[in-house]
């Protein structure tokens, strides 16, 4: 070690990535207990790492006007997979540092190893830190496609693997898992903290002065708990989340931070027995086989960038066994499916508090947009009443604390694209701007949870 350097220790959650000087039980800012770890820093190390990453803007460091600033959309590398491009935001960004993060099992070695095989007209060095180069090679051979222009290298020491993609000099490099990998300017076991933080500073350096993308694999488990993911999401210049219920065969990736494109893109693949396959038209999967007549459930419109998703919103309300009532949910915030039964306790004179509520998205889809309440509503009730709602139906709109039902954006192509897979009815917010009519489908406006309630279930 050089002479006066400092070593200090600082905090991260594991959870949000937050920052404190010194241990916390609970991380101020999620909210998360027992998620701080530790992580060493030496001064000087710091002040390099800052030179590093401002010399990755180039050898022309000086001040500009934007139009002296060359750029070129052409140069985005098409992975020849049109979901995955779509998701990056038109092709991947040479340059840039992806970050590929899902629990284990969920797919993630399988997307990144059928890529370069499906598109050898990228040249790609898949480094596996996790399995050995015979067994990615039985997992190509499952997957089929072209290995002519893939390298497989099976190393974890990070330096070794810079140097030898220099050699390479490939067009795209996969590094699976950053668990795995360790950087030797770092002493701590792989996986902690600092090595995560060193490997990835290490490789988003590499990546900016060579101008070769980078797609790094990171584990997150359920809770967040292992460090990882969560911190590099800051680093990264891109983030793709891989979810889904690892049991059933279908699997969401989803875009959570794109320096380079829009986020909250999602693209929906199916598992198979040769690897992953796009379901170029998630709606129809997500909307139920069975026939009319099930209470309980309610079609969603939502936005998924700016492509709007067909799904199915299922609810099951039964009287509570216990003496408090339980209220889950799989893919919806819990804390906004009780604010939206409270709004039907104290607005619409529902008494669902004695009840237990159970909430589920159909095709392990985690959902955020508030366009989802209307049907997060009507699913709740349609199962209290248990009275099917028809099929035909499907719903958009934010319901606010008062009862009343809000408009959303992009009412518009919500409303086409009901009518496109063949719906006949659309409730939205009477405050609604749109004028919107498609096909046969009717346009229903709705003014508050009471008015709706009446025209459904009355
Ligand atoms: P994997 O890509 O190894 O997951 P990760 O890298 O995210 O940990 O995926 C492993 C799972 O995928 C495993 O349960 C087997 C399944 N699988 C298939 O069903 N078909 C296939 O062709 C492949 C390669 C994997
Ligand atoms: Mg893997």
């Amino acid at each position: 070690m050089a002479q006066g350097t400092k070593t200090k220790s600082v905090w991260f959650c594991s959870n949000c990535g937050n920052e404190a000087p010194k241990w916390m039980g609970r991380c101020p800012a999620c909210g998360e207990w027992n998620t701080m770890v530790e992580h060493k820093v030496e001064s000087g190390v710091q002040k390099s790492r800052a030179a590093g990453r401002s010399a990755a803007a180039g050898d022309d460091r000086r001040p500009m006007r934007l139009e002296e600033i060359s750029t070129s959309s052409a140069d985005r590398i098409s992975l020849g997979s049109a979901e995955v491009d779509r998701i990056l935001g038109g092709g991947l960004v040479p340059g840039s540092l992806v970050l590929v993060a899902g629990e284990p099992g969920i797919g993630k070695s399988t997307l990144s190893l059928q890529i370069p095989l499906g598109c050898p007209s990228v040249r790609t060095l898949y480094v596996t830190g996790e399995e050995s180069a015979g067994q990615v090679k039985m997992r190509a051979e499952r997957l089929g496609g072209d290995s002519s222009n893939c390298l497989i290298y099976s190393e974890t020491q990070i330096e070794k693997i810079i140097s030898e993609t220099v050699t390479v000099a490939p067009d795209l490099v996969v590094v699976d898992s950053v668990q795995t990998m360790f950087a030797e300017s770092a002493d701590s076991l792989p996986g902690s903290v600092t090595q995560i933080k060193e490997v990835a500073a290490a490789l988003l350096r590499f990546a900016k002065e060579s101008g070769i993308a980078v797609v790094l694999i990171g584990h997150i488990t359920k809770d967040g708990y292992i460090a990882g993911p969560k911190i590099l999401e800051h680093i990264v210049d891109v983030v793709l989340q891989f979810e889904g219920e690892n049991r059933g065969s279908y699997r969401i990736l989803r875009s959570i931070k794109n320096r380079f494109g829009s986020t909250s893109e999602l693209a929906v693949f199916e598992m198979t027995g040769s690897g992953l396959r796009e379901v170029s038209n998630p709606s129809e999967l997500l909307i139920p086989m069975h026939e009319q007549g099930l209470s309980g459930t309610a079609i969603s419109v939502m936005l998924d960038g700016i492509r709007p998703l067909l799904f199915e919103v299922q609810a099951l309300v039964s009287s509570a066994v216990y003496g408090t009532a339980q209220r889950s949910a799989t893919g919806f915030d819990v804390r906004r499916l009780n604010m939206l039964l409270a709004v039907l306790e104290k607005r619409a004179g529902f008494h669902l508090s004695a009840k237990d509520v159970f909430l589920n998205m159909a095709g392990g889809l985690k959902v955020s947009d508030p366009a989802c309440d209307l049907a997060v509503i009507c699913a709740v009730l349609s199962s209290n009443f248990d009275f099917a709602i028809p099929a035909d139906c499907c719903f958009a709109g934010e319901v606010g604390l008062s009862g009343e039902i809000r408009p959303v954006g992009q009412t518009d192509r919500r409303i086409t694209e009901a009518a496109r897979l063949g719906f006949r009815k659309i409730f939205i917010s009477s405050f609604s701007k749109t004028e919107g009519s498609a096909g046969d489908i009717r346009v229903v406006r709705v003014a508050d949870v009471p008015s709706l309630v009446k025209l459904l279930f009355k």
